[in-house]
């Protein structure tokens, strides 16, 4: 397959990443996955966009524009002929002898992309289950930086327990997923944490709203207590990779009757319709 590098489509054997890049040194750097649907990339442009609005938090300028980005994105998937799957793209300050601050001028972002084909057909939704970790990451969550390990120790944690995701939680308040949105139903009302420095502005959280919108579906941006999710109807998750994934068990306890509720179903309905 085709790797991006930069402002080149490259192989594998030629990549050359330094040493001393910082994205090995401190994760300084940031990322973005983009779902491929039928060959089509789904919301290339807002993740594009969050990928430039996370690059500018970390006061990191790009060496090319979202327009040349997305050509670029495109190109790859067209190259390795995937139909159904997804692009990662990564960006990272730059390859410099390691010191925290910045490097000084001339040391540019490295950019690499490669993308992920998935089994033929795409994969029906998952029921899934979560396991309740403490959210020990930093205030920033809203970059979508390269620095995960607080993520990554969650998940594996969560799988430890035979649980798909981990759900975060700061002191008892639910944040979101180790790597998605959560949404829960009580009485016909959806509750999922406020976009703020807490949680990721998920990409697939915005069409969901869309979705809640269209359907006249009522939604609480209030943060929920971890007390009271295990007494909700339903609770689902969202992703790039997963779009929406009902949710069966929180820490060994059922949700509902286990299954999809109905308010998970049309919004799942719902989502399908928006995809290329
Ligand atoms: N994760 N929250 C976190 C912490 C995430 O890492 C992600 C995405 C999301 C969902 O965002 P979106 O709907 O835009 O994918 C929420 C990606 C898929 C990953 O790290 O692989």
């Amino acid at each position: 397959s085709t790797y991006l590098l930069n402002d080149r489509f490259v192989k594998e054997d030629e990549i050359t990443v330094s040493i001393e890049d910082r994205g090995y040194y401190f994760g300084d750097g940031v990322y973005e996955v983009i779902r491929v649907y039928g060959g089509i990339l789904f919301t290339a442009d807002e993740h594009i966009g969050r990928l430039y609005e996370s690059a500018s938090k970390i006061r990191m300028d790009l060496p090319y524009g979202e327009e040349e980005m997305k050509a670029k994105i495109e190109q790859l998937v067209k190259d390795n002929g995937i139909i159904e799957g997804h692009v990662y793209v990564q960006a990272t300050r730059g390859a410099a002898p390691r010191v925290h601050q910045f490097p000084g001028e001339g040391v540019v972002p490295v950019i690499t992309g490669y993308t992920k084909a998935y089994g033929q057909g795409a994969e029906p939704a998952e029921t899934v289950s979560l396991k309740s970790v403490e959210d020990i990451r930093w205030m920033r969550c809203d970059i979508k930086s390269l620095n995960l390990l607080a993520n990554v120790l969650a998940k594996q944690e969560a799988h430890e327990h035979g649980c798909y995701e981990a759900l975060l939680h700061r002191g008892g308040t639910v944040t979101e997923g180790s790597s998605s949105n959560v949404f829960g139903v009580k009485d016909g009302v959806i509750h999922t944490h406020p976009v703020s420095n807490f949680i990721l502005n998920g990409i697939t959280r915005r069409v969901v709203m869309e979705c809640c919108e269209e359907l006249g579906q009522p939604v609480h941006e209030q943060p929920m207590a971890l007390e009271d999710v295990y007494t909700m109807d339903e609770f689902f998750m969202t992703s790039t990779t997963n779009g929406i994934a009902p949710v069966s068990a929180i820490d060994g306890r059922q949700i509902g009757d286990g299954r999809p509720g109905p308010v998970t179903k049309a919004l799942m309905a719902a989502f399908d319709k928006k995809l290329p």
